[in-house]
């Protein structure tokens, strides 16, 4: 499983959970983070996995991601899977807003179902830090990826 990790960040709080993210999932293929802002035309060629991910502002997602996920083709859409995290406050997310939760939905629009739940990591002031063991929580959700992405997507070796 391949998988391309795009990101946005302000203040390096959610890159710190995108390197993460990417770093683990490079035990399974290739892996890596990329700001939103630097993703090349071909960083997509035989990738599996698309993970998008950037703080929470104003309750919503940041301009660059939405604007990066409503230029994506239509071939890409369908062939690729998707999971959406973002960063943010410790708080209900009624209270808080959720950048991935926004993502979901405006992927869901884009008829494309994600792989799992959105994930939020959680920052201790705007700048941050991260709050304590959010880095290992990180590592959990992208072992969660590429479970689920194995069981749905990977055939199963039949011994002959
Ligand atoms: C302009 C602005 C708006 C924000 N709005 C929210 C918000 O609605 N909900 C929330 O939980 N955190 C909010 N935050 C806190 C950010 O989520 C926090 O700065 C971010 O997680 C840090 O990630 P970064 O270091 O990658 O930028 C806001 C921060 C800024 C700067």
């Amino acid at each position: 499983m391949n998988s391309l990790v795009v990101y946005d960040s302000q203040f390096g709080n959610t890159e710190k959970i995108a390197q993460r993210i990417a770093e683990t999932l490079a035990a399974y293929g290739k892996a890596r983070a990329v700001r939103v802002t630097a993703v090349e035309p071909n960083a997509f060629d035989a990738i599996d996995l698309l993970v998008v991910g950037c703080p929470t502002q104003a309750w919503n997602s940041t301009p660059a991601l939405k604007n990066f996920i409503a230029d994506l083709d239509n071939a890409k859409l369908k062939r690729l899977r998707f999971a959406e995290f973002d960063t943010r406050f410790d708080k209900p997310r009624w209270l808080t807003g959720s950048a991935a939760s926004k993502l979901e939905n405006q992927l869901r629009r884009l008829q494309v179902t994600s792989l799992v739940a959105p994930a939020s990591f959680f920052v201790t002031a705007n700048e941050g830090p991260l709050a304590a063991g959010e880095l290992e929580r990180a590592a959990d959700w992208a072992n969660e990826l590429y479970d689920t992405f194995h069981a749905q997507c990977e055939p199963v070796a039949v011994p002959m």
